[in-house]
């Protein structure tokens, strides 16, 4: 059977039929049932001006097929966790690749495969890419702006130098899509304005700047090979599961919106309010949450996106709102008065953060379903005091 070549349906047909591609004439493809679709195709086929093109359409041939295997990394993290939850639900079959250093086995879904390894270990990749993946969800990583400014050259090494295996182990596979789970920590201080993807990155500690190198990076691979590349800039996630499968595990460390409701739930006294003196309304500094749902469904929008190359978007709600309106809102949603202190800014923070969705919502064509922070914060507390139920009990 012959195809002209670039007729997008035939393509999602492939996808999804248990075939294979050969290239024979350069505009025409010869379907096969013996070979390896993919791989074959984009490594012999040189069809000049068409490379792009051509890796365009199968990797969104391969995403639109909702059984596709996707590994993702940091599984056992928050995100992670939500990102596998959201796979699962549309079908598509899950590789769990967690080492544990912050993640919890029990977050990681029964219908996913697990792999407890490190994603820079040769060992542990081998293990994960024996499952097949075509495409790749990067949320593993260490999170702490704070831990990073003492800690620079870890930081360095677990999410930029360690994602350089994962990458490469990409490349030799039958992988056409990694999506990247960067952050807001990239764009660094640059005033009380929305921000937009256009802003040139000016990471304010090394944890920003391990995103931002790490999306270099992949900018350079998404030119140079077949891999497709998105990185997704997450401003501050919270809430948790609606159905209440997954949540933030973490007893410590997990960020403001964590400590409020650890405040509301009863296992914290108080909530420390670093910096206090910014130029803001109420001199807290200003974030911008978005619901963790959110950001799976972000991840799965990446996933079929077919424009650009080496492509990053904003991940946020587009609404600022200062430390102390969260206070505000999680003590509203339990019914308590939360205990403050003020303390110093601490290094690495900048007044204001939050970001311009323009692009995201035009170009990739998500928006976030959870406007509103009430209703982040009412997930998010259901979720902790089930945890804090749990610890008492
Ligand atoms: N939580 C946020 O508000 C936020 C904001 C912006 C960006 N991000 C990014 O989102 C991603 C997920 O964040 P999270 O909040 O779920 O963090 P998390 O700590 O809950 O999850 C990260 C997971 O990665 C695992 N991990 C770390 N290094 C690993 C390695 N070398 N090999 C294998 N596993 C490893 C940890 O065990 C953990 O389970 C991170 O890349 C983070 O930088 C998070």
């Amino acid at each position: 059977m012959n195809w002209r070549y670039g007729e997008r349906e035939a393509w999602r047909f492939l996808a999804c039929a248990p075939t294979a591609v050969l290239p024979g004439n350069p505009n025409r493809l010869i379907v096969s049932h013996v070979l390896n679709p993919y791989r074959r195709l984009t490594r012999r086929w040189q069809p000049g001006k068409s490379r792009a093109a051509t890796t365009d359409l199968l990797a969104t041939a391969v995403m639109s097929n909702k059984n596709s295997t996707v590994l993702v990394t940091g599984a056992a993290g928050y995100i992670g966790a939500h990102v596998t939850l959201a796979l699962l639900d549309r079908g598509s079959r899950v590789v769990a690749l967690d080492d544990l250093s912050h993640g919890f086995r029990e977050l990681v879904p029964a219908d996913a495969v697990f792999i407890q390894g490190n994603y820079g270990d040769k060992d542990a990749l081998r293990r994960a890419f024996a499952h097949g993946p075509n495409a790749v969800v990067h949320t593993g990583a260490s999170i702490s702006v704070p831990e990073s400014m003492h800690l620079p050259a870890d930081y360095y090494w677990n999410n930029m130098a360690r994602t350089l295996p994962l990458l490469h182990a990409c490349l030799r596979g039958d992988v056409r899509k990694f999506v990247f789970s960067s952050s807001s920590a990239v764009y660094g201080d640059q005033g009380n304005l929305a921000l937009s993807e256009s802003i040139s990155p000016a990471p304010a500690s090394p944890y920003g700047a391990s995103k931002a190198m790490a999306e270099r990076v992949l900018r350079d691979i998404d030119a140079a090979t077949t891999l497709r590349c998105v990185s997704l800039r997450y401003f501050n996630v919270a809430g948790a599961d609606p159905a209440q499968r997954a949540g933030d595990l973490k007893s410590g460390g997990g960020g403001l919106f964590k400590t409020v409701l650890q405040c509301a739930a009863g296992t914290r006294d108080v909530v420390h309010v670093c910096g206090t003196d910014y130029p803001t309304p109420d001199g807290s500094a200003l974030r911008d949450y978005v619901h963790v749902c959110d950001v799976a469904d972000a991840n799965i929008a990446a996933l079929d996106f077919d424009g650009g190359a080496g492509e990053v978007f904003n991940v946020g709600r587009g609404a600022p709102v200062s430390v102390r309106e969260v206070i505000a809102a999680v003590g509203h949603a339990s019914g308590q008065t939360i205990k403050t202190i003020d303390q110093p800014r601490r290094p690495g923070d900048v007044p204001c953060s939050f970001a311009s969705m323009t692009k995201t919502r035009r170009e990739l064509g998500f928006t976030p379903r959870h406007t509103d922070l009430q209703s982040i914060a009412a997930d998010a507390l259901r979720w902790e005091r089930r945890l804090s139920g749990m610890q008492n009990n």
